[in-house]
């Protein structure tokens, strides 16, 4: 399979774009691309903060540019592509890692809640395919990687909405892939799958819900949880690697991955609901891979 790591170009002329890149993961992602000599197109809803944080790349040597981008909106995605391409001439990589968190019991989730969420977490991923793959089948080469969640893999209590989002995205990307692997053999595709990451999460997703008036429950536990996790450094470091090596799936948490699945497995044998013994399944110091 080729990948967008394996093309033609050379590693200082290729592109990445990483929606969400203000912090957190698609730093990450981004301080691996730029460590690979890859040029990067920081996007973010937060254009102050996607400022800042393209240029202190740029003084460490990077090149990169920052653009304002509300991943909701179809148009901005396409506006976003116009821009990169102008400015980068082509594209290489694009990481669809914009999202929201909210826990929040399902009784008390509100329609905005849904909404919001389904919005940034999955229509914002097929905002950026739909902007970004045909240009990617127009050079005949390119990688999409969209950031789902160890929660688009198994459910936790609390976290219906966004289990539910990131079900949304894998599901989606593996159909891609399969497509892809099929119509288009330069273009490939992969989905990061973290477990619990160290990044701001829960401040930024309820300044989110905030401004649209509602706001999640149980939010600081999980800040305390999450605290615990992977660095988001090593989270881009793992996935970029990943998608270097051909991978479809970004395990950033493989052992814990394949055993609550394996769970889940035995459970769908039993045909009932697969619930582990505690809360939050994830809970032990299993931040570490
Ligand atoms: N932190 C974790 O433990 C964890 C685990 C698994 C998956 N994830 C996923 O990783 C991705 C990145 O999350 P993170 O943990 O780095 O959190 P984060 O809050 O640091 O990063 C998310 C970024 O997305 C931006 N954003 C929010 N709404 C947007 C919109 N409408 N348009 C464009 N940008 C928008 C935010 O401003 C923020 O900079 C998310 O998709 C999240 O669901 C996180």
């Amino acid at each position: 399979m080729v990948t967008a790591m394996t093309t033609s170009s050379t590693s200082a002329d290729r592109v990445a774009v990483i929606t969400g890149a203000a912090g957190g993961i698609g730093l990450g992602l981004a301080r691996a691309c730029v460590a690979d000599g890859m040029r990067v197109a920081i996007a973010d809803l937060d254009a102050a903060r996607a400022g800042e944080t393209a240029k202190a790349l740029r003084a460490e040597g990077a090149n990169a540019e920052a653009w304002a981008c509300d991943v909701r909106h179809p148009a901005e995605v396409d506006r976003l592509r116009d821009l990169v391409l102008e400015k980068f001439d082509r594209v290489d990589l694009v990481c669809l890692n914009a999202g929201l968190g909210l826990v929040k019991p399902v009784a008390e989730c509100t329609e905005v809640d849904w909404r919001l969420l389904f919005d940034v977490n999955v229509n914002g991923v097929i905002n950026g395919i739909r902007s970004f793959l045909p240009t990617l089948i127009a050079q005949g080469s390119g990688h999409l990687s969209a950031t789902a969640s160890l929660s688009g893999l198994v459910a936790d209590p609390g976290l219906a909405i966004y289990n539910g989002t990131k079900f949304a995205v894998v599901g989606i990307m593996e159909s891609l892939g399969m497509e892809l692997r099929r119509d288009h053999q330069g273009i490939s595709v992969s989905v990061l799958c973290p477990g619990p990451v160290a990044t701001d999460i829960v401040a930024n997703s309820n300044k989110s819900l905030a401004d649209e008036g509602t706001a999640m429950t149980g939010g600081e536990d999980v800040a305390d949880y999450l605290a615990r996790g992977l660095s988001p450094d090593t989270v881009g470091r793992l996935a970029i690697d990943g998608i270097k090596a051909g991978d479809f799936w970004l395990l950033p948490h493989p052992e814990l991955t394949v055993s609550l699945l394996e769970e889940r497995v035995a459970a769908l044998r039993l045909r009932r609901l697969y619930a582990p013994d505690q809360d939050w399944p994830l809970q032990g110091g299993q931040g570490q891979p």
